[in-house]
């Protein structure tokens, strides 16, 4: 097959409704290319802002080249920073999370504000100016219980995601969570296998048996919907959630980044548990039904989430290498809750640590096969994978906008 010098080119020859050819998934130029374009130059999604719990707490963040400092300042405002010291640019963070009054580097102990402010920097000399010297800002977002940030100089709009989804997430009050738990795994797959196989539950009755006690495969409820209809079971989920003041009716934003909806679990299913019912007593938000179904909210390309009366599910993805992949879970439950009383820590992580696990497997068998020269791109089920079509298209399309039609060949 002969290789088409741009990535426009490869994708403006991709079969309509197919898979994506081999190279998307292999290939390390594509890989750069996914991350300069995308993972550089959107809106991501690093972590619940419960997990900086108190001023000073802080979580670093590796996205590619870029290793990024979340920090909660003494005026409780999260920021976040490039984590480099403008010195001589040692990491100032090493560790993955903790808690610091001051940020100091460990090389010659220059001294940040938690706000990045350079405090104290010894025998510089009578010319230098500290204030010339704070740590480089990144862009980010502290909004109803998630933080985001974005690496490019100029973030791109964040007010419709934000003001979209605000009253269907404001409900969980996820301001007032704590991290039950939380998991990160690697899995040996490009990011776009991890998110297309998130995007069907085609796969679901074969590889998900503790999810599929509560978890429907109705295609409806995984994938989009195309003309803005709903099955008539759906649509009585939406009104009766509705009238019980839970925003719940599907909305897509005109881009196709980002989709909210409250979908109806399984008859009789409260959560993600494997009795089907709740798995903390002391409930997270202000839903007072028992079976208002699942909040699913995903946001391009960094994060999908479960939303549910008792506690909530946040993931992040984030790309290692053309065939490996971070994803990490977040549990949240109220901060109140306690382990033990309220809840059990196996009984509530255990379906999506199966799940996590169950999809970790699926998505490298899926890499495994791709990397065969023998692979051909097959076509998608129009009933079940329509889901995994949006996301594809979606991909396409912010990529063939942003790709110079040479810029492969250029290289
Ligand atoms: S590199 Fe940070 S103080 Fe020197
Ligand atoms: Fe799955």
């Amino acid at each position: 097959m002969n290789t088409p010098s741009s990535l426009p080119e490869l994708i403006a020859r991709q079969k309509p409704g197919h898979a994506l050819e081999q190279a998307f998934y292999t290939s390390p130029e594509i890989f750069d290319a996914d991350m300069a374009q995308i993972f550089y130059r959107e809106w991501l999604f690093v972590a619940p802002s419960c997990e900086l719990a108190k001023k000073g707490s802080y979580i670093t963040h590796q996205v590619g080249a870029y290793t990024v400092v979340i920090v909660r300042g003494q005026d409780d405002v999260i920021r976040a920073f490039h984590n480099s010291c403008r010195h001589r640019g040692s990491v100032i963070c090493k560790n993955k999370s903790g808690q610091a009054a001051k940020l100091v580097c460990p090389y010659h102990q220059w001294t940040y504000e938690l706000d990045g402010r350079l405090l104290w920097a010894r025998d510089m000399g009578p010319d230098f100016d500290p204030s010339q010297h704070g740590l480089k800002p990144v862009h980010c977002r502290a909004e109803f219980g998630l933080i985001y940030i974005c690496l490019a100089d100029e973030a791109p709009d964040f007010d419709t995601f934000a003001e979209t989804v605000r009253p269907y997430v404001e409900v969980h009050d996820l301001a007032n969570a704590k991290v039950a738990y939380q998991s990160s795994i690697i899995e040996k797959g490009n990011w776009k296998l991890v998110w297309e196989n998130n995007r069907e539950c085609y796969h679901c009755a074969g590889n998900h048996p503790d999810l599929c006690r509560t978890y429907p495969e109705d295609p409806s409820i995984t994938g989009v919907s195309a003309d803005g209809t709903f099955p008539p079971k759906v649509e009585d989920h939406f009104n009766r959630m509705e009238a019980e003041g839970a925003p719940s009716r599907f909305k897509m934003d005109d881009n196709g980044q980002f989709r909210v909806a409250r979908m109806p679990l399984l008859d009789g299913a409260q959560s993600y548990t494997l009795n089907g019912k709740i798995a903390v007593q002391k409930r997270l938000g202000r839903i007072s039904s028992l079976e208002a179904g699942t909040l699913v909210l995903f946001n391009y390309p960094t994060t999908w989430n479960h939303m549910l009366t008792d506690h909530a599910i946040t993931f992040r993805v984030t790309p290692i290498s053309p065939t490996e992949t971070e994803v990490t879970t977040f549990w949240l439950v109220n901060k109140d809750a306690v382990e033990g009383v309220d809840y059990d820590r196996e009984q509530l992580t255990v379906v999506w640590e199966h799940t996590n696990d169950e999809d970790r497997r699926v998505v490298e068998d899926n890499q495994r096969g791709i990397n065969s020269p023998a692979f051909q791109p097959g076509p998608y089920s129009p009933t079940h994978e329509d889901g995994v079509l949006q996301f594809v298209n979606w991909y396409c399309r912010t990529m063939s906008q942003r790709m110079a039609p040479t810029s492969l060949a250029a290289e």
